[in-house]
């Protein structure tokens, strides 16, 4: 039977990918998307993902979420990145949000549920930790959150940050101390599922809609990747939010240590660290499968797999 999810989105071009994983596996029902504020304006992000679903040709409700994050409207937001763009090359969407109040269809959806649908995070936890704190009795219907997020042995934001997690790190702390399941797929794991110009080629060949969208996403990615931020292998690229749906599809994808993680949230230099507890020097309970490795020949036979279908 296929796990159902939902899909929390800062689209984004490995947003984008992620999305297309979801609504395509035959192992999810993708029951809703919810777009938050991250990698564009929000506004944008939730256009981004009507035009992912428009493309593929699926009908996904879509809702839109907050604006700003929970406590810092300053946010200082990269105007236009070179690995996401602003508005994806896609024709513009024909489709509607179906509302522009994520927070509250998360929770009325979550409320009315069998307490079986796993939550996928793939943006700035801000309509997660809003939902968690007005309504914390949704938690005992979540069975799962898996959430890109974070890092322990290098930053992309910061030196010590993470996007997602350094853009709202006081909605991170609340999803931290949420005492539900998470399984964490940080920039740990995401930075060793590079995905080449090669693999881009290859998804070329599939022809779909969902490959040829991938392969160019990819391709923008591996452009900014290569002149900003080079990772161990030239000419590739992490695709983050793609691997979290991975992992939920099929766990094996990513090896994980259970820790206790925490977030700064007042550091000088270090707001938005997801402080992990490898040593358990804080003596505190584990909260967190933090992924540390990733099966790469698994997650691109996925990839290549899911992206090769149609609706
Ligand atoms: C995360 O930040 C965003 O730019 C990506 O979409 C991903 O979710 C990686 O740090
Ligand atoms: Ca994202």
């Amino acid at each position: 039977m296929a796990t159902k999810v939902i899909l929390d989105v800062d689209t984004g071009t490995d947003d984008a990918v992620a999305l297309m994983l979801a609504a395509l596996s035959p192992d999810l029902e993708l029951i809703g998307a919810t777009t938050v504020v991250g990698n564009c304006p929000g506004i944008v992000c939730t256009q981004n993902t009507l035009r992912v679903f428009d493309h593929i040709g699926v009908d996904v409700p879509v809702h839109q979420g907050m604006l700003e994050p929970m406590v810092r409207p300053d946010f200082n937001r990269p105007e236009k990145s070179v690995i996401h763009g602003l508005y994806l090359d896609l024709p513009p969407a024909t489709s509607k949000a179906t509302s522009n109040d994520a927070v509250a269809w998360l929770i009325e959806t979550y409320e009315a549920s069998a307490g079986d649908i796993t939550l996928i995070p793939v943006g700035p936890l801000t309509n997660i930790g809003m939902a968690f704190r007005q309504q914390p009795s949704m938690l005992a219907k979540l069975p799962e959150l898996v959430i890109m997020g974070g890092a322990h042995h290098i930053g992309n934001t910061t030196p010590s940050a993470e996007f997602n997690i350094w853009v709202d790190p006081e909605a991170a702390k609340v999803v931290m101390g949420c005492q539900r399941p998470i399984r964490m797929v940080p920039l740990d794991a995401t930075h060793k599922a590079l995905i080449s110009l090669d693999d881009c080629k290859k998804l070329r060949q599939l022809g779909t809609p969902a490959a040829t969208a991938a392969a160019s996403f990819i391709e923008q990615r591996v452009e900014g990747y290569n002149k900003y931020q080079p990772m161990a292998e030239m000419d590739a690229a992490p695709v983050h939010d793609a691997l979290a749906v991975c992992a939920v599809i099929d766990p094996t994808v990513i090896k994980t240590e259970l820790i206790y993680v925490d977030v700064e949230t007042k550091g000088e230099l270090t707001d938005g660290r997801t402080v992990c507890d490898f040593g358990n020097r804080s003596h505190k309970e584990p909260n967190v499968h933090f992924a540390t490795d990733v099966d790469l020949p698994k997650f691109k036979e996925m990839m290549f797999d899911i992206l090769g279908r149609t609706a």
